[in-house]
């Protein structure tokens, strides 16, 4: 066991001391939780190999899953990847700093175990002031998945990597709670169109409009032959999952509440502990535990993970939650709650 230092901080007014402090753990080869605009992120010196293995130990995260390399300004993109195409200066004077990852060709530099043995390499430059702060002061580029255990719902507050890191890593910083709630777009540049990998929070039609509408195209997912899962390699694991068994219900308004209720029933009736998720605040639903999430994508994708761990902590077995509309963020939440559901229900 590691004695894990929680070093609070609070974003309006910055600690450079805690900072530093979490810095030099970095530059050490230690493992630094911290706070993002998205999720908080598991770091690690991304050029420093034996420090990138921890992190894939003590998330219990396949090998053969790229991590993200986080930075501080423009100039270490060209230190990280090579072949930078045209595109990507637009992307980042409207998106950087900002929850918009870019797959772009590797640099030498930049070692096998954080990119998998690929030959790409992601990289994102985040918004949150903690965050930058601690690029900065670490001056080195941080690599960072999400800082749960593999399989389990991002965390959005310390709370959450407390509860699966405590004592497996050397520092988490407390920055509050994050504000987007679900993780970066990841949009690969090495393909004509660019292709969408992984919706989050840059929408497909924010990059559209900057990027032009033919120019882009979302990643084909299809299950059964996994040919998503080659080009995003994280997007064939079972994810963002609670402990329970989740049921997703979507289709027709009007039909959604019934369905929900009867599921909800049926599972009761059997002796489960069961919870619902609404985005609808009208509806009297009967179950165990009934959470309203809020009815605006922007406030759902805030409280997603956030409920997913709170009913884990409350026990409930199984959980049946609402779909959303697959537009802008929805897009995003959608694609969360599908990979973290056991069965779809189309009504
Ligand atoms: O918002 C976020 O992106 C958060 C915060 C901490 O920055 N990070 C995060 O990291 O969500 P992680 O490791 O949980 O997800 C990284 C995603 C995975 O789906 C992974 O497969 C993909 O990025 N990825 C990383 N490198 C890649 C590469 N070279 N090519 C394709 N996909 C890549
Ligand atoms: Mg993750």
């Amino acid at each position: 066991m590691l004695k894990t230092e929680i070093l609070r901080v609070d974003p309006a007014s910055i600690d450079l001391n805690k900072i530093q402090k979490a810095a030099k753990i970095l530059r050490d080869g230690g493992l630094v939780a911290f706070p993002t605009e998205t999720v908080y992120g598991l770091g690690a010196n991304a050029l420093n190999p034996r420090a990138v293995g921890k992190i894939f130990k003590v998330k219990g995260r396949p090998p053969d899953n790229p991590l993200i390399i986080h930075i501080g300004g423009k100039s270490e993109l060209e230190r990280l990847a090579t072949n930078i195409p045209q595109q990507v200066e637009l992307l980042i004077e409207n998106f950087w700093p900002g929850p918009l990852t870019i797959v772009l060709q590797k640099a030498p530099i930049v070692s096998q175990i954080v990119n998998s043995g690929l030959e790409t390499v992601a990289i994102r430059m985040p918004s949150n002031k903690i965050a930058l702060s601690l690029i900065k002061e670490s001056q080195i580029p941080i690599a960072a998945p999400s800082a749960n255990i593999s399989t389990r719902p991002s965390p959005t507050c310390a709370e959450h990597v407390i509860n699966d890191l405590k004592g497996r890593i050397d520092a988490i910083i407390d920055g509050g709670e994050t504000n987007i709630g679900v993780e970066s777009t990841v949009i690969d540049l090495t393909t004509t169109p660019i292709t969408l990998l992984r919706p989050g929070g840059v929408t497909f039609e924010d990059l559209q409009k900057i990027l032009g509408k033919n120019n882009i195209e979302k990643l084909k997912y299809n299950p059964q032959e996994k040919i998503g899962a080659v080009k995003s390699p994280g997007m064939k694991y079972r994810h963002y999952s609670p402990k329970a068994d989740v049921f997703l219900v979507e289709g027709r308004s009007h039909k959604i509440k019934l369905k929900v209720q009867e599921i909800a029933t049926n599972y009761k009736k059997e002796g489960y502990k069961v919870g619902i998720i609404t985005i609808n605040q009208k509806r009297q639903y009967q179950a165990d535990i009934v959470e309203f999430i809020g009815s605006d994508f922007k406030t759902i994708a805030k409280n997603i993970f956030k409920t997913f761990r709170k009913f884990d902590d409350k026990d409930i077995d199984i959980i049946v939650i609402e779909g959303v509309k697959e537009k802008k963020l929805g897009l995003a939440i959608m694609n969360r709650l599908r990979k973290a559901a056991r069965e779809i229900i189309q009504v």
